[in-house]
């Protein structure tokens, strides 16, 4: 008896761990889900945040989003293409999958949330996808944009830079309202912003980032304005 009931008992196990495996994802909870992703990633083709837009690479080979050229060794040299299966064991645990890969995200331990966040992104990195979550009203528009910095194109008096000048362990940032606001140099970073979004050709932006109004970044749109705009001078 017990040597008939072996094939039908591993038969059994083999079904229950399949169905398993194939929870059936749900697009509109997976939608939810796809906020912890919205930092770094658009669904805008071409529009690279941290990470690379998410746009039609569903069944497309992965380390190939056109025009993203920040991929790790790993991901960028990986041999696999996007499906079911392959964002199943990413999102579970990236640095499992591609060990030294630049995405930053714990993991997904729950197999039900990945397969909703799966059954969203199979809409939502499908050719048309930002349109499609949006038309079926799955995510607001900033989920599809991703969150990108505002426009710093049209800063107001207050946020725009006139002239910056370093003193011994300090910057003192001028505006154009006429006020100068000292920065220990430890606390103002120096950023650029290429995009089209950025700011204007020789109009940096001085933008807060600190709770306390203590740390704040300088944009500039081009990486020559640095040594123009700032001096050494006490
Ligand atoms: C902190 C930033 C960050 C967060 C949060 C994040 N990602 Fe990523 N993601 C990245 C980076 C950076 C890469 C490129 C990784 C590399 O090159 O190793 C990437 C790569 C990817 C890729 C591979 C794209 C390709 O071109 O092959 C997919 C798919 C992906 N992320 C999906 C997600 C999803 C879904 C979420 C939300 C659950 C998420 N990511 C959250 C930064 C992030």
């Amino acid at each position: 008896m017990i040597r008939f009931l072996i094939p039908f008992l591993s038969t059994l196990a083999v079904l229950v761990t399949t169905v398993q495996a194939q929870v059936e994802g749900d697009p509109k909870r997976g939608a939810a889900q796809y906020r912890a992703c919205i930092a770094c990633h658009s669904l805008e083709p071409g529009t690279h945040l941290t990470g690379p837009s998410l746009a039609e690479l569903w069944g497309q080979p992965a380390g190939e989003a056109a025009g993203f050229i920040r991929y790790s060794e790993g991901l960028g040299t990986a041999d696999f293409t996007w499906d079911k299966a392959t964002l199943d064991a990413w999102l579970a645990d990236p640095q499992s999958m591609i060990p030294d890969t630049y995405m930053i995200f714990r993991g997904i331990a729950d197999d039900q949330a990945r397969a909703d966040l799966i059954a969203f992104l199979e809409i939502a990195m499908a050719p048309g996808g930002a349109k499609a979550v949006l038309d079926r009203g799955l995510v607001p528009a900033e989920y599809v944009r991703g969150q990108k910095p505002d426009s710093l194109k049209t800063p107001p008096p207050r946020a725009q830079v006139t002239k910056i000048r370093h003193c011994r362990d300090s910057y003192f940032v001028t505006t154009a309202d006429g006020t100068e606001t000292p920065y220990w140099e430890m606390n103002l970073r120096l950023k650029l912003d290429t995009r089209e979004t950025g700011p204007e050709p020789g109009k940096p932006v001085i933008v807060a980032s600190g709770m306390m109004g203590d740390r704040a970044s300088v944009v500039f749109a081009r990486l020559d304005e640095l040594m123009r705009f700032i001096a050494e001078e006490c």
